[in-house]
Order: structure tokens, then C-alpha cells, then sequence
């Protein structure tokens, strides 16, 4: 289990430049199979544990930023039987074909073409806005943006959903995860030092539940909208 820190910044000062959030090419075209082989096939089992822990009750409304090829809305699905609404938002394009061939037809799962790190229209409508790694690829004034999206969606007891890095010390951590760090969007090392739980307080959230998977590296953070 990471130690968690209280520094709210790294010393390095980050750009909209060193983003990697937006996954393009090869990578997208083969995006679900790359992350079964990098997990060595633990992925669907995490996942699917994971959309277990969102507590999602049938009928519910859930908007979904970053929504990739639509996997996960997938599965969520399964918990709505047949009643409810999903809309994912995504913008890159190999992304949106897939999630749109993957729901042609479906009657309540829709895929638009939307910047989650701009104002978006939705007020007071979801029961939960679920954003699965893509909070950690954005700079930290995006992220507030997005953070206040996510607040304006949600109708009072909703919640924001954040399935991403945990917080910890990078420098002190094991070989493996400096090694997948290197790999990763130079930003996921800026995220992993903020107080995410702090951010999400200082802009209207509270109630929060916490649950951690592989060591603690990885977590779902929950936050209410009480107000
Ligand atoms: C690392 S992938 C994660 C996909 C999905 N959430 C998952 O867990 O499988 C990041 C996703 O965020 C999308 N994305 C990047 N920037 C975005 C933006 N500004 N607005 C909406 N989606 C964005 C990318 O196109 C990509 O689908």
C-alpha cells in the first residue's frame, strides 16, 4: 500500500503539451486488447469489480467522461436491466467509432463528441458521472474544470466517480512502478503528489468512499453532491 503524501504539487511545472490523455492511432484501434495483455489479462476481472463498487441501482442516469471504445459503459449496463440512461463523452475519433458501433441502436446509451474540460451543458441530471483514467492526463486547472463539470451534472446525492492513480511518493516507490511511470503521461506523476479527496471538498463534494486495487496504487475515490 502507497504511503499517501500531503504535498499538493511536484516541483516541475506541467503543460497542456505533455498531455498523452488523447489516444490515437494503433493504440486506440487496439486499445481493450493492449490493456488485457499490459494486465496480463486481469483487466475484465478488475473492471467488472470495479463497476460493481459504483453501486449502480436500476433506472439510474450516468454520464461518463473519457468513455474510450464504451467497454465499460457495457457493463454498466448490466446493472440498469434495461432501464436508465448512459451518455459517454469522448473525443478522439478511432474511440467514438468503436463506442458507437459497439450501442448502434441501443435505446438508452448514447455516445457524443464532447471536451469534458470545457463547460458542458448537463445540470442536475445524473445519478453518477464516472471518469475511468483520464482525470490523471489533464493539467491541474483542467482538472477543475472538469471536477466542476462533474458537480454541475450531478443531481443532489449523486456521484462523482474517479477510477484512477492513487496518491503516493514516486521517488521511493518499487522499480515496476517507476518503470510504468516512465511510461505513462508525464502528468500521472503530478497527479499521484495532488490531494485529489482536498480538491473535491475545496468544489462542493463530501461523503466520500474509498476503495483501492493492485497494492493501492490504483483507486476508486466516490464523492457525494450532498448540497
Ligand atoms: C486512457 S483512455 C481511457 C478510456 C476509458 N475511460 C477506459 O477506462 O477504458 C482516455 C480517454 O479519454 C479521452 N479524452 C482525452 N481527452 C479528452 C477530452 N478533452 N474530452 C473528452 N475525452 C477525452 C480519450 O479519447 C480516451 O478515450
Amino acid at each position: 500500500m502507497p504511503e499517501n503524501t500531503d504535498e499538493k504539487t511536484t516541483e516541475r511545472t506541467y503543460t497542456r503539451a505533455d498531455s498523452k490523455v488523447e489516444v490515437k492511432g494503433f493504440e486506440a484501434r487496439h486499445y481493450d486488447m493492449m490493456l488485457n495483455t499490459v494486465t496480463l489479462g486481469a483487466y475484465p476481472f478488475f473492471i467488472r469489480k470495479v463497476v460493481r463498487e459504483m453501486q449502480i441501482q436500476t433506472g439510474n442516469s450516468i454520464l461518463v467522461f473519457g468513455s474510450g471504445t464504451g467497454r465499460n459503459l457495457a457493463l454498466m449496463d448490466q446493472h440498469l436491466s434495461g432501464e436508465g440512461r448512459i451518455i459517454g463523452l469522448d473525443i478522439g475519433e478511432e474511440m467514438l467509432r468503436q463506442a458507437r458501433r459497439r450501442f448502434d441502436g441501443h435505446p438508452y446509451i448514447s455516445i457524443e463528441n464532447r471536451r469534458i474540460d470545457e463547460d458542458l451543458p448537463y445540470q442536475g441530471e445524473f445519478d453518477k458521472v464516472f471518469i475511468s483514467f483520464v482525470l490523471h492526463g489533464f493539467i491541474q486547472e483542467d482538472r477543475v474544470v472538469i471536477i466542476k463539470n462533474a458537480f454541475k451534472a450531478l443531481r443532489p446525492g449523486g456521484e462523482f466517480i474517479i477510477l484512477d492513480y492513487n496518491e503516493f511518493e514516486l521517488a521511493s516507490s518499487p522499480w515496476l512502478i517507476r518503470s510504468i511511470f516512465k511510461m505513462e503521461c508525464p502528468l500521472a506523476t503530478d497527479f499521484a503528489g495532488r490531494d485529489l479527496q482536498g480538491n473535491l471538498e475545496e468544489h462542493g463534494f463530501d461523503e466520500f468512499r474509498v476503495l483501492t486495487h493492485f497494492r493501492g496504487y490504483i483507486r476508486l475515490l466516490a464523492a457525494k453532491k450532498t448540497a
